[in-house]
């Protein structure tokens, strides 16, 4: 009997959830699924982006179960990850998506999205990416200000139809997460409407003739373990709407309390999902709304690994430094976030080492991990960097001219590339040869 043990460090993955990774070892073998990466890597290079689908789907199953206490619609948000072998996934299990911007939006629609499956949301929508987003069809949009408002009234109008509206609130309730740049729902954030002037936005969007007020909503920040504020926010938001009840805006049908459910990427434990939607359903329930989440990280968050192979080992003012093929071009987290990402050797060698796991871009930020404590590796080694599914390969840049690297689905003992390493062509097939020279 071969031993099987959770990539993931062989810890649980969610509260009393019964999720397990996609990523194993089987007598030492690193797998994803049924594929092993040793193989995976040879066949397609590094650095690579491994997709488990059954991680996946396991995932979005287990919050859409969990909030079955509740009418309910779950909206997978692309901005953690548009790929469409991941969209393929999630369209075939019945989600709806969140999209914040025309890029994703077009790519929702090319993914067979229908808009009545799709939310647009975004802080700085334009008239061309509205008029899109109206002419799509889309379930909602929530809308982030006065401005904004008055804007979806004058293109519907325009286009003779009526802009189905959800307005984002700023809750304005204290919020605990792992980096001040993924905090989005206290007081002075460049999100939502000041809670203050909701109740002025609702009646006017109620009044124009172009715009229906459909929808409250929130998304108070990302990486979140503590249920409080999104149930002081709820609360908020369920306050409003009774205060728009009462004095006759009877419209709002959809509750959404956005995405920010947080994953495990060391040691923390995520949230449980089910206490989480017990705790809605006394809040919720009684409005008679359609609760609507947006979860991005959840759901591909510990799904993808990225393989990198090292370059270079060297030793350099008494640390030892792995210089990957992989770093912030490819995995911006650690370096923007002060992310943490667990990295193992694919292969061990069988020592630890202490290591500057540091990728290839002329940049003192540029690395994976500072001060590790890790299976040894030397070059040639092959490193698997875990829990790279969300934010990952949507935050990979050009920098330095490197090309994107290539993107890759497992499901069950098959697996596919989904996005192509790019080439250097690719890089320049915008820039102008001849550019044509105009008047100014
Ligand atoms: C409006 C909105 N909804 C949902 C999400 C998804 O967040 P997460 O990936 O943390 O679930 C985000 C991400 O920041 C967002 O901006």
């Amino acid at each position: 009997m071969p031993e099987v043990r959770d990539g993931v460090h062989g810890r649980g993955v969610v509260g009393e959830g019964l999720l397990t990774s996609g990523f194993t070892r089987i007598d030492g073998v690193l797998n994803c699924e049924g594929v092993g990466i040793e193989v995976l890597a040879r066949e397609v290079g590094t650095p690579a982006y491994v997709y488990s689908s059954a991680m996946v789907r396991d995932r979005y199953a287990h919050l859409d179960g969990a909030l079955s206490v509740l009418p309910h619609r779950v909206h997978y948000t692309l901005k953690a990850n548009s790929n469409a072998g991941i969209l393929r996934v999630l369209r075939e299990q019945g989600a709806g998506v969140d999209v914040v911007s025309g890029g994703e939006l077009f790519r929702a629609l090319r993914a067979g999205f229908a808009g009545s499956d799709i939310i647009f949301g975004g802080v700085g929508k334009s008239a061309d990416e509205i008029r899109s987003a109206l002419t799509a069809g889309v379930l909602l949009v929530n809308a982030e200000s006065e401005a904004e408002v008055r804007l979806l009234d004058r293109i519907a109008g325009e286009l003779g139809v009526t802009a189905p509206v959800g307005l984002r609130v700023n809750p304005e309730v204290t919020v605990h997460s792992s980096h001040r740049y993924i905090k989005t729902g206290e007081k002075g954030a460049k999100f939502g409407i000041p809670f203050d002037d909701v109740l002025a936005v609702a009646r006017l969007t109620a009044e124009l003739p172009h715009t229906r007020l459909v929808g409250l909503d929130m998304h108070i920040g990302s990486q979140l373990f503590r249920l409080d504020p999104y149930l002081d926010g709820t609360e908020r938001l369920v306050g409003l709407l009774e205060q728009l009840r009462a004095e006759g805006i009877d419209t709002i049908r959809y509750l959404d309390i956005g995405g920010g459910l947080g994953v495990a990427y060391e040691a923390e434990q995520s949230p449980d999902v089910e206490r989480f939607a017990r705790a809605l359903v006394s809040r919720v329930a009684p409005t008679g709304l359609t609760l609507i989440m947006e979860p991005g990280r959840f759901i591909v968050g510990n799904a993808g690994m990225l393989l990198t192979r090292v370059l270079y080992r060297k030793h350099s003012g008494g640390r030892d430094f792995l210089v990957t093929d992989a770093g912030m071009t490819e995995l911006l987290r650690p370096s923007h976030y002060d992310a943490y990402h667990r990295i193992e050797a694919v292969t061990p060698r069988g020592g630890q080492m202490m290591a500057d796991v540091v990728g290839p871009v002329c940049e003192s930020g540029d690395f994976l991990a500072l001060d590790r404590a890790m299976d040894d590796a030397q070059a040639g080694d092959l490193l698997a960097v875990y829990d790279v599914g969300a934010y990952g390969y949507v935050m990979a840049s050009n920098y330095n001219t490197r090309p994107r690297g290539v993107e890759v689905m497992v499901d069950g003992d098959q697996f596919a590339i989904v996005t192509a390493r790019e080439r250097y062509e690719d890089l320049v097939r915008l820039e102008l040869d001849e550019p044509e020279w105009r008047q100014g």
